[in-house]
């Protein structure tokens, strides 16, 4: 999109606000339907901004060649998309460096659908979550916590950061930019009747919740115990 003409960009994001529409609850809502056949294939990756290194290209390139033979429609980011500090604003040179100029096959130009992980935070997380980033690259479509309607799915994006107390009580050497957050009681407790709410509305035969934090893992982060107490209640809910 970098090289196309501004009334195209402005026409693109017509069209994004007007597919936009607020949901019951205040979630955002994406509209993202299905291929004709109903079906739909996607890919999904996390913990990946490093200007290339790190194998994130070849990474990109494998991806680049699966969602082709996939067909995918759009990609899901599960957040820590810039290392080590998020973006430091809209104009940072790793904006390009580790998304656009990386993730170049013809494949992935669809949508991403991304949320924000801890190293996120620990930049300038309003950068991230700006509009403005859809003018420099149109497949960047980032949110705090919002749904992808795709018709037999709802996928529940879900800002998980801040419910981890360690992030607030002890930040070491990391300043984590809470701007539009804190207090962390009153925005965990709205987003919890948020989702609860859209959860409950929904009809979407599966659902599916994406987030940056594990809720259960063997892995070396282990459980999260906020995300235990606090999430999955509300994830439980059963549609009838
Ligand atoms: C990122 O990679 C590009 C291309 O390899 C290089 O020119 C640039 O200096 C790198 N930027 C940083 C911050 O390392
Ligand atoms: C990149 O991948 C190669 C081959 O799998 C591996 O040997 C190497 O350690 C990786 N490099 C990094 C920095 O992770």
């Amino acid at each position: 999109m970098a090289r196309s003409s501004m009334a195209a960009v402005l026409a693109v994001l017509a069209v994004a606000a007007l597919r936009c529409a607020p949901a019951a609850a205040e979630l955002p809502l994406v509209e993202h339907p299905a291929k004709n056949d109903g079906s739909l294939s996607l890919l999904v990756i996390g913990d990946w901004g490093r200007n290339g290194t790190y194998n994130q290209s070849r990474v990109a390139d494998q991806m680049g060649k699966v969602g082709e033979r996939l067909d995918i429609d759009f990609v899901v980011s599960t957040g820590d998309n810039f290392y080590e500090d998020g973006l430091t604003g809209v104009h940072d040179q790793q904006f390009e460096e580790s998304f656009t100029n990386i993730y170049t096959a013809q494949s992935l130009q669809k949508p991403w659908y991304l949320v924000l992980g801890n190293h996120d935070y620990r930049g300038n997380a309003l950068a991230q979550l700006d509009p403005v980033m859809r003018k420099l690259d149109e497949r960047f479509v980032c949110m705090r916590s919002f749904i992808v309607n795709a018709e037999i799915v709802e996928f529940f994006f879900i800002d998980t950061t801040p419910f981890q107390l360690k992030y607030w009580t002890h930040p070491k050497d990391s300043h984590y930019d809470w701007r539009g957050v804190a207090p962390r009681e009153n925005y965990i407790a709205n987003l919890l009747k948020d989702l609860d709410e859209a959860m409950k509305k929904s009809t979407a035969k599966w659902k599916i919740a994406i987030g940056h934090h594990t809720i259960r893992s063997v892995s070396d982060h282990g459980d999260t115990k906020e995300l235990l107490q606090l999430l999955l209640p509300v994830l439980k809910v059963i549609h009838k």
